[in-house]
């Protein structure tokens, strides 16, 4: 009996990259283009001026983005972890594993997240977990793949739509002890919904620091889970959330006190730039990297990476930015979509 819900948990991840790939190409415009910069001819800069680099805890990272949470939990995944991890470990590149829950109730399948650290053993890790869990359950998950920080991901949509999903969302409690007692920095992440000013406040509250505020634009699990039941009953639901722009204004007030991460639907080092402009200190990818990874392979895609930090510093110094502090003054403007919505949530 729990063999067999086992097995269902480990076929829910390849159904995940999967139907992530096949909804890929309902992701091709998202909220980035209604932002645009404003082009400046003479930025007296030189291009090997500009430093890409960007603080994260205690530590620094060369690179201002990463592989965000997504898989692990089946032998499909555990291939890809490995190929990600080698990824990260060529390009430098900080990175997150999916949900570990899945191998904390079934250590057996511990294997195919620890990959990451067999394959880039002196990289930055980060550990995933859900927000149902506890401390110990952290703790695990944290020495699984001896993670130098922890995500934990909060999903109501995705667990209301998933047919196996959870419905008890008592959550901020169990969040608070883990970030009080863990000892490595914790992330709390959404899975691509957005965050409001609400949800960043109540975070703050009760200690977080850091806060992925992952919205709407690229991989969404409304979709995702709606294709797995039967019914499709949710059809309706797949716009719901605000998209990574709209949360990056949503965090505006914050970003002097906690350190606001960005993902959702980034797509090339222009998205990156605009969303460390609009305020995150670094950018999570995961739709495009899972593309990336399947088709290229790890070699060409490490390479690809490294050509986007070279364009990152590139469009970096077109806007005579020589760091992402200089960056975040950097003029730009936005589509009347985007502007309504700043002035109906009074952001301005
Ligand atoms: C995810 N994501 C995710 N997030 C998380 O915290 N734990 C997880 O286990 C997963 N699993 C997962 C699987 C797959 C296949 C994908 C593509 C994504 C969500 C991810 O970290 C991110 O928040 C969203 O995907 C939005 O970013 P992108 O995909 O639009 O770049």
């Amino acid at each position: 009996m729990v063999r067999a819900k086992q097995s269902i948990q480990s076929h829910r991840k390849d159904e995940h990259v999967f139907l992530a790939e096949k909804f890929r190409h309902d992701t091709a415009t998202n909220d980035f283009d209604g932002v645009r910069f404003i082009h400046q001819s003479l930025p007296e800069i030189d291009v090997s001026e500009v430093d890409i680099s960007t603080n994260f805890a205690e530590t620094s990272w060369a690179s201002p983005f990463y592989i965000n949470g997504m898989t692990g939990g089946s032998q499909q995944t555990k291939q890809i972890n490995a190929q990600l991890a080698q990824v990260a470990q060529i390009a430098n590149l900080p990175m997150a594993t999916g949900s570990q829950s899945v191998a904390i109730k079934d250590p057996s399948l511990a294997d195919t997240f620890s990959v990451i650290r067999e394959f880039n053993p002196n990289g930055f890790v980060l550990a995933n977990i859900g927000a149902g869990n506890d401390l110990t359950v952290a703790k695990t998950a944290v020495a699984m793949t001896q993670a130098n920080a922890l995500e934990i991901h909060v999903n109501t949509p995705q667990e209301i739509v998933m047919p196996e999903g959870d419905q008890d969302f008592y959550w901020l409690d169990k969040i608070a002890a883990i970030v009080a007692k863990i000892g490595v920095p914790v992330i709390v992440k959404e899975v691509g919904f957005g965050m409001s000013a609400d949800t960043i406040a109540q975070l703050k509250q009760i200690g977080v620091q850091f806060i992925d505020i992952s919205g709407r634009g690229g991989t969404n699990f409304v979709t995702i889970e709606n294709e797995r039941r039967h019914d499709k009953a949710y059809d309706y639901l797949a716009d719901w959330g605000q998209s990574t722009v709209e949360s990056l204004f949503e965090s505006r007030a914050f970003q002097g006190e906690v350190n606001i991460l960005a993902s959702g639907g980034i797509r090339n080092p222009l998205d990156i730039v605009k969303a460390l402009r609009l305020g995150a200190s670094a950018v999570g990818i995961s739709g495009q990297f899972l593309h990336m990874v399947l088709k290229e392979g790890p070699t060409q895609m490490a390479e690809n990476l490294l050509t986007w930090q070279a364009q990152i510093q590139a469009i970096m110094a077109m806007l005579g930015a020589r760091d992402i502090q200089a960056l975040q003054n950097a003029p730009i403007i936005f589509s009347p979509e985007l502007r309504h919505y700043l002035d109906e949530r009074h952001l301005t």
